[in-house]
């Protein structure tokens, strides 16, 4: 097996640098840095990741691009994130390899290989803190609103299974949060109920039972708006699969009524 590694992370905007991190963040800060122990405790060869923040519209876009860089500016915060200039190697033919599996099983998959294509924060936060040194191949991934959970969860499928398939050691990031009914005030949390739903999704799948985790996903979603209507979940528990993993809770911090938690998923006997 080449999986060796999933994981749950958060990219609240307000964690991108991390001498501004306000106090009722600092933990998960702490959360995102043991889960770069845990990624690295594997000595992967590559990264996929899907970003809530990079939406698409009609097609599952996957970034081929051999090497991701440029300056980002964020368009939801450029008063958080301003001028930040990332560059991180790619992986051209795993993502090929992720595309052609993709449309072969008649999914609107499509390549991007475009150096003038700039990261969303989505992408890029996560990576600051999981891969600080920038030295691990990326391979980035859309969320697409007209494709519905089902077909976002048998991408996932196929890419747990062109994972597995590969040689190498590949880790995959779903960068998002869970409830997500967000509202202005940065410190807010979750409402009382909406944290109840994450924290009983959280405990099913902490305890291995993805197939539960994935029967409840498109209620719960609803119910506490999780981000992007759940796809990065969706994307994240298809390429479990039918897999046996242990769950390892690492943190958790909220943001203007979001949950964030960063759990990494251990395929079982690893
Ligand atoms: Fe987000």
């Amino acid at each position: 097996m080449s999986l060796e590694l999933t994981i749950l992370g958060s990219h609240t905007p307000r964690m991108c640098y991390e001498d501004k991190v306000p106090e009722f963040q600092k933990e998960l800060v702490a959360a995102m840095h043991r889960a770069s122990e845990r990624l690295y405790a594997v000595r992967p060869e590559v990264l996929v990741l899907v970003s809530t923040h990079w939406v698409a519209s009609f097609n599952h876009y996957i970034d081929a691009t051999p090497v991701h860089e440029g300056v980002l500016t964020a368009m939801e915060c450029p008063d958080l994130i301003s001028n930040l200039h990332y560059r991180y190697p790619g992986d051209n033919a795993l993502a090929r390899a992720l595309v052609e599996a993709g449309r072969a099983e008649g999914l609107p998959v499509i390549a991007v290989e475009d150096p003038t294509y700039v990261w969303d924060y989505g992408s890029v936060v996560p990576l600051r803190y999981l891969t600080p040194k920038a030295d691990l191949p990326v391979i980035n991934m859309t969320v697409c609103l007209t494709a519905s959970l089902e077909e976002t969860y048998r991408l996932g499928q196929i890419i747990g299974r062109v994972l597995r398939e590969q040689p190498k050691r590949a880790v995959f990031l779903a960068s998002g949060a869970l409830a997500h009914n967000i509202l202005r005030g940065p410190e807010r949390k979750p409402t009382p109920m909406e944290q109840s739903m994450e924290d009983h999704f959280v405990r099913l799948v902490l305890e291995g039972d993805l197939a539960q985790a994935w029967a409840i996903l498109p209620q719960f979603s609803q119910l506490a708006r999780v981000e992007a209507g759940g796809r990065h979940v969706a994307t994240w528990l298809g390429v479990m699969g039918d897999t046996a993993f242990r769950g390892e809770y690492l943190g958790w911090g909220q943001s203007s009524g979001s949950g964030n938690p960063v759990i990494v998923m251990h395929p079982q006997g690893a």
